[in-house]
């Protein structure tokens, strides 16, 4: 089995980041979150993989092949982000009529899928979605199941759900949903959707299964998911101090990387402090994920995530906060007294 990972889209719920930032080399736990997707599919078994590029193909090729992968990865263009079924026609060739998962980049899935890629040979039907139970159907696609266990039908948030059952970012599929997606229309929103795609499978008296996801799911889509995604991947993490700590306090599962410096300060996990980066005078709080080459002095953070490089000077406490590369937020003497920004577009700051 192939699999095909999709790391384009522009991101634009996530901005500013994604000005600069293609959304799926977002870090949760200090590490991209399309890395997550790259593994999973590798544990499942899978040796050929094709990763869909978008706008910010350079930043996407550079960042993956920065790591060494037991699997073959190939990079397809997609351009302009037409759709997931239109990413799916951009790979028809790479795909070469073998069956094939595909995993959106932006998700994260706690047990991986391994349990999933077993249930679509066993039950070896024409797609295989995966499914969870959502308390808001509403703001979900959600799949109407049979007395069976097989999808009836796919509705994009619906007023009136027929099930709790959201579609989670991972499907498995024969080599007919090309078919398919070759057989759609641009939706209202100008783009081929998967949704649609595999309604014409069912509609077309084709075989879709549903496979339900144990633990949990995030979809990274906007800034308070990759804050809950931060939270859930840190609740797992082993304690590892590779870094110097020094004249300072650590409690709980804390991860400080080679090269980090910790002094005078009070780190309380879950969290992770990157590569380089120095903390002094300085507490680190639960869910925090610092990443290389960042100096904090004289702050508190708690429950956020600071990007490589950034600088972060005597300025209070910190909560919530998701912070881009190489920000700089100081708090000065200089007169005049006041705040003083530089934000770029789409930034968003809460006092
Ligand atoms: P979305 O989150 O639906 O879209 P987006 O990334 O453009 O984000 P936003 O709505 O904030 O503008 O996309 C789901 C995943 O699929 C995500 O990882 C991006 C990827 N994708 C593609 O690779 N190609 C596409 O054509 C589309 C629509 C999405």
């Amino acid at each position: 089995m192939k699999a095909l990972i999709l790391s384009g889209g522009h991101g634009t719920r996530l901005r500013p980041l994604t000005y600069s930032q293609q959304k799926q080399l977002i870090p949760v736990a200090n590490k991209p979150v399309l890395f997550y997707a790259i593994e999973d599919v590798i544990e499942a078994g899978v040796r050929e993989i094709g990763i869909i590029l978008g706008p910010n193909k350079e930043q996407v090729i550079e960042t993956v092949r920065s790591a060494n992968w037991d699997a073959n990865i190939e990079f397809i263009y997609q351009g302009e982000p037409k759709g997931l079924a239109h990413a799916i026609l951009c790979a028809e060739e790479f795909l070469d009529n073998e069956e094939f998962v595909m995993y959106l980049g932006d998700n994260i899935l706690r047990n991986g899928i391994i349990e999933h890629a077993k249930r679509f040979k066993e039950l070896n039907p024409d797609a295989l979605i995966l499914l969870t139970e959502v308390e808001e159907p509403q703001r979900f696609g959600v799949a109407e199941l049979d007395e069976k266990g097989r999808v009836k039908r796919l509705i994009e948030k619906p007023k009136a759900p027929p099930s709790n059952y959201a579609l989670v970012g991972v499907y498995f599929f024969k080599p007919v949903i090309i078919e398919a997606c070759k057989n759609i229309k641009p939706s209202w929103r100008n783009e081929l959707e998967i949704t649609d795609a595999i309604q014409w499978l069912i509609d077309n008296g084709y075989r879709v299964e549903a496979s339900i996801v144990t633990g949990w799911w995030k979809d990274t889509g906007k800034p308070e998911d990759i804050l809950e995604a931060n939270s859930l991947v840190l609740d797992e993490i082993e304690e590892k101090i590779d870094g110097l700590v020094e004249n300072s306090r650590i409690m709980g599962r804390v991860v400080i990387e080679e090269g980090a410096k910790v002094m005078n300060s009070v780190v309380k996990g879950p969290c992770i402090i990157g590569r380089n980066s120095r903390i002094v005078n300085s507490y680190i709080g639960p869910y925090t994920s610092i990443g290389k080459d960042c100096i904090v002095e004289g702050t508190e953070i708690e429950d956020s995530v600071i990007m490589d490089g950034s600088v972060i000077m005597n300025v209070g406490r910190l909560v919530e906060c998701l912070v881009g590369r190489n920000v700089r937020i100081v708090e000065e003497n200089s007169k005049p007294k006041g705040y003083r920004f530089v934000l770029g577009d789409n930034s968003s700051v809460v006092l």
